[in-house]
């Protein structure tokens, strides 16, 4: 996708790195990586894979933030690559989140992002039935109109 065959020396954003796999491989990479997400659970998830297969790497940062904190992606700085895979449009609010995402990119650099589908299906189907249990709490992630709504369901 890159075009490239590693990441040695590369500064890459995971925002919203969720379980952390694609942090862990791109520390392993040989990236300097910055992991961040909103959710305490996910976060522990990335801790965790960095202490059992990257706790070697120093460069290696991960922290609890939400994208959505423009004061925190204005400290983050610039990155060769920003990855945001399946997380802007949990946030409430995805335009600001796809601009503080693209603000993050360096120049030169390249934004990996994904959403979801959404031809045809209303932002509050896709909360609740792309919404594990447990995994993900669409409360902290859908606008307070679409939670109200999901809970008289
Ligand atoms: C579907 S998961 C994707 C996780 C990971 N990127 C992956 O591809 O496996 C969505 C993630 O976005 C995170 N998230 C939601 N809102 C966020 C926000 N405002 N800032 C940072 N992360 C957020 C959630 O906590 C969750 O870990």
């Amino acid at each position: 996708m890159l075009g490239r065959s590693d990441l040695e020396g590369l500064k890459v954003l995971d925002i919203g790195s969720g379980s952390g796999l694609f942090s862990v491989a791109a520390a392993r990479l040989g990236a300097h990586v910055r992991s961040f997400d909103y959710d305490g659970a996910s976060v522990a998830c990335t801790v965790e894979l960095k202490r059992r297969y990257g706790d070697q790497i120093s460069s290696w940062q991960v922290s609890e933030a939400s994208v959505l904190d423009e004061n925190l992606m204005q400290d983050l700085g610039k990155f060769d690559i920003v990855h945001s895979w399946s997380v802007l449009h949990y946030t409430g609010d995805m335009w600001r989140a796809i601009e503080n995402a693209i603000d993050a990119v360096a120049e030169s650099g390249d934004l990996l992002y994904s959403d979801l589908q959404r031809s045809g299906i209303s932002q509050l189907d896709l909360v609740r039935d792309k919404t594990p249990v447990r995994s993900h709490d669409y409360a902290r992630h859908a606008q307070g109109s679409a939670v109200a709504q999901l809970e008289k369901l």
